[in-house]
């Protein structure tokens, strides 16, 4: 396909280095696109209020305009000039969890640019913890609109080089801050409903939110002709390039994996059973969820023609990360 985004060259900065923060904090005022680390995922961050900043990230990604981004903060001064509505409740889960890896959505403040919020009366606030996401937010002084630093529908980034391998080209800045840690997107929960609701589940486990706000609903059970409440919601989402299948057992995955092997297939596995032929990832949802991205971007460069998962347990603890494997198996 011919290229239309325009080139520009992509500089890479390792954070430890004097000059990287101020420079990013300048680009970001410059209406530019950084892509910066937080605990979760890779973003790829723009001026919040500057609506043309915000258009170019969708631009580099490819995204389509009705999928809402996510607003960073660092401060309450920041928060109450992006949301019109601060919820007793809302109080309550960021004494909690902020900074950290929990989303909220609330009624927006009218300086917010429709962008933002794909048009609607919405918009997504989180407050992370990652200490470089907080001074780069702190520094440029304004709030950071930031999806993952990826091109649309594909693989969120955990590590530099896997945003550089998507986005080289097309955003000014990269900050190399290393690996992040919780490795899935942030949990997001909407406090705009009649009742708090998951849009999509993450490193902020359900049973935490219900310590602080009794039984939550979730996306699934707001009645089907009901606005879809997350328009980026799309089922196909953070998949490799590589064809997905999930099986639910290892013993699935062997069989499948000897069928293709008998065709003459290069098959790559990911599972959490022992087995030879297999990337063999931590059977605790936490240490897997980490790694989950580096060993799909991984398994996506090694030429395979296919990808077999073994999916974990059906079991909450495991809600985010089958969330992210379904998604990713959905097909094109
Ligand atoms: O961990 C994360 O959340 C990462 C890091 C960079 O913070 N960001 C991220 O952004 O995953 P993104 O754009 O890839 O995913 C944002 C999700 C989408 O599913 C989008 O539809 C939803 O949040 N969202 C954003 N604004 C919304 C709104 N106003 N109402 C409902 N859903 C919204
Ligand atoms: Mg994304």
């Amino acid at each position: 396909m011919p290229e239309e985004h325009p080139q520009r060259p992509t500089v890479v900065l390792p954070v430890d280095s004097a000059e990287a923060l101020p420079t990013a904090a300048a680009l970001l005022r410059a209406g530019k696109l950084v892509a910066f680390p937080t605990e979760t995922v890779y973003g790829l961050g723009a001026n919040a209020l500057d609506a043309q900043a915000v258009a170019s990230i969708f631009r580099a990604k490819g995204r389509p305009n009705h999928n809402p981004v996510i607003l960073h903060i660092a401060g309450q001064e920041q928060l109450f000039s992006v949301v019109a509505v601060w919820p007793p409740l809302a109080q309550e889960l960021a004494s909690r969890f902020w900074p950290g890896p929990l989303t909220l959505v609330l009624t927006k403040n009218e300086r917010v640019p429709a962008n933002v919020t794909g048009g609607g009366p919405t918009v997504a606030v989180r407050w992370p913890s990652h200490p470089v996401a907080q001074e780069l937010i702190r520094l440029s002084g304004v709030p950071v609109a930031a999806p993952s630093a990826n091109r649309s529908s594909e693989l969120s980034p955990t590590r530099a080089e896997h945003v550089v391998r998507s986005l080289a080209g097309r955003i000014d800045l990269v900050l190399d801050g290393g690996p992040t840690t919780a490795g899935i997107e942030s949990t997001v929960l909407s406090l705009a409903h009649d009742r708090p609701t998951l849009l999509r589940p993450g490193p902020i486990t359900v049973a935490e939110l219900e310590e602080v706000c009794g039984i939550i609903q979730h996306v699934g059970d707001l009645p089907a002709n009901a606005p879809l409440p997350a328009p980026g919601l799309l089922a196909r989402h953070y998949a490799p390039r590589t064809p997905v299948e999930l099986c639910n057992s290892a013993e699935d995955v062997r069989n499948r994996w000897r069928e293709m092997q008998q065709r003459g297939h290069r098959v790559g596995v990911l599972a959490i059973s022992p087995m030879a032929e297999a990337f063999v990832l931590p059977a605790d949802p936490v240490a897997y969820a980490t790694q989950l991205y580096d060993r799909l971007h991984q398994l996506d460069a090694g030429a395979y023609e296919h990808l077999l998962i073994e999916l974990p347990p059906d079991t909450p603890a495991w809600l985010a990360v089958r969330d992210r494997l379904k998604r990713a198996g959905t097909p094109a």
